[in-house]
Parts: C-alpha cells; structure tokens; sequence
C-alpha cells in the first residue's frame, strides 16, 4: 500500500507503475524523489488524502492495468549487478537521448526559422533552454561513459572516496530544473493551435526525451548508486 510518508523514490520502486501518473501530475521521482509522497503532492497544490487514495485504486488495487513494461523493467533492473546495470543505461537510455537531441536540435531550429515571427516568445527561450540542455547531457554522458562508469566497474567495492557519486546526482539536479523550465515554456508539450506538423513533432520528442530522462536519473540516482555505494 502506498502511504503519504514514503518517499517518491520508494513508491516507484514499490510501484513502478506509478511513474505514469507521476509524470501527468509533474510529480519529480528522480532528483526530487527524497522527498516523502505527500510534501511532493502538497507542492502542486493538490489535496494529498484524495491523490493518495487515487494511486492505490489505479496501482495497488489494479496493477493489472498500471503500466506492465515498466513493472517488469524495474524489477529486472532491481536484480542486476553495478556493471550490468551500467551497460544497460548506455545501451538504453544514452543511446536513445542523443538520437533524440540530435533530432529535437533538428526540428527546433527548423520550427524557429518558420515561426520567428508569431511565436518567438516561446521559441526564442526554448531553443536556449534546450542547447542548454543538451549540452549538458552530452558532456554528462562522456563523463559517465569515459571516466565514472568504468571506475565503478573497476573498483566495484561501493568505495565512493572520489565523491563522484555526488558530482553525477549534481549534473542530475541540474538537468532537471531546465527539464522543468523547458515543461513551462511549452505548456507541458502543448504546440499552439497554428503550430504546423514540426512544432507538434518537436514537442513530442521533447515530452519522449524528458520521460526517458526521467527513467534514466532514476535508475541511476536510486537503483545503481545505492548499489554501488552500498557493494551491492
Ligand atoms: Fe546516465
Ligand atoms: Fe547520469
């Protein structure tokens, strides 16, 4: 059952299933995920009693219909040791989010071109927020892959001496909050009513992009850092 004091973190380990939801109401599990369930719903401003009854019908009571893929990946995952976990983030979640910076950086550049004059307001300071972004996850992912990941693999004895463990929680915190500010500045990937078919493509692989992002700070924030930390 999932109770308002466990933290965000634990119910998605619990309830894997709740992520969807997690994500229709902005509630963060992966940098925000310390915090207990009902500080993160009273945030938003929604009453916690209620939404907690809520996710118990749909997850607890009905895990039939929450999302099956994902309950069956977390589990998985759950089980995996440090460097399996570590070749199964790059072959997923890396490879998937450069495909998709390259073409986001693509559409967006195309869609400022074409809308400039109705829509800078919002084009303008969303193309900045995602080079932003994107650079930061690029030289993210050289870090992990080139330096921390391969000294994890390495020196598997939850040794975390270096503080690198740190560093990567940082980069992921700061990845978030543009991740928040680029969901304001498009109205949650909603394209404007004259938006053509490039807005509207942009703005889905922008929401595929920071779902995937999500997931990723998960994994690694609450599965591979406990694991790696504790010699697991
Ligand atoms: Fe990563
Ligand atoms: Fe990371």
């Amino acid at each position: 059952m999932i109770t308002g004091k466990m933290k965000v973190t634990d119910v998605v380990k619990a309830y894997p299933g709740a992520v969807e939801i997690f994500n229709d109401f902005h509630i963060d599990y992966c940098c925000g995920g310390k915090d207990a369930l009902e500080e993160a719903i009273q945030k938003l401003g929604i009453e916690s009693k209620s939404f907690i009854e809520l996710l118990n019908k749909k997850i607890v009571n009905q895990p039939q219909k929450s999302n099956k893929g994902q309950v069956l990946a977390v589990e998985r995952l759950s089980e995996m040791e440090v460097p399996d976990l570590i070749d199964y983030i790059i072959e997923t979640h890396h490879s998937k989010e450069r495909i998709l910076l390259s073409e986001i950086d693509e559409l967006i550049n195309k869609v400022l071109l074409a809308h400039y004059e109705h829509h800078q307001t919002q084009l303008v300071p969303l193309h900045g927020l995602f080079s932003d972004l994107r650079k930061e996850l690029q030289e993210h992912f050289a870090k992990e892959e080139k330096l921390i990941f391969p000294y994890m693999k390495n020196s598997f004895t939850g040794d975390n001496k270096t503080g690198y463990v740190k560093d990567l929680e940082d980069e992921h915190e700061a990845a978030g909050n543009l991740i928040k500010e680029i969901t304001a500045c498009t109205n949650d990937f909603t394209a404007p009513e004259d938006g053509c078919a490039s807005y509207r493509l942009a703005f889905k692989k922008l929401q595929e992009l920071v779902n995937d992002v999500y997931i990723h700070i998960f994994t690694e924030n609450s599965l591979l850092f406990p694991k790696y930390e504790g010699g697991i």
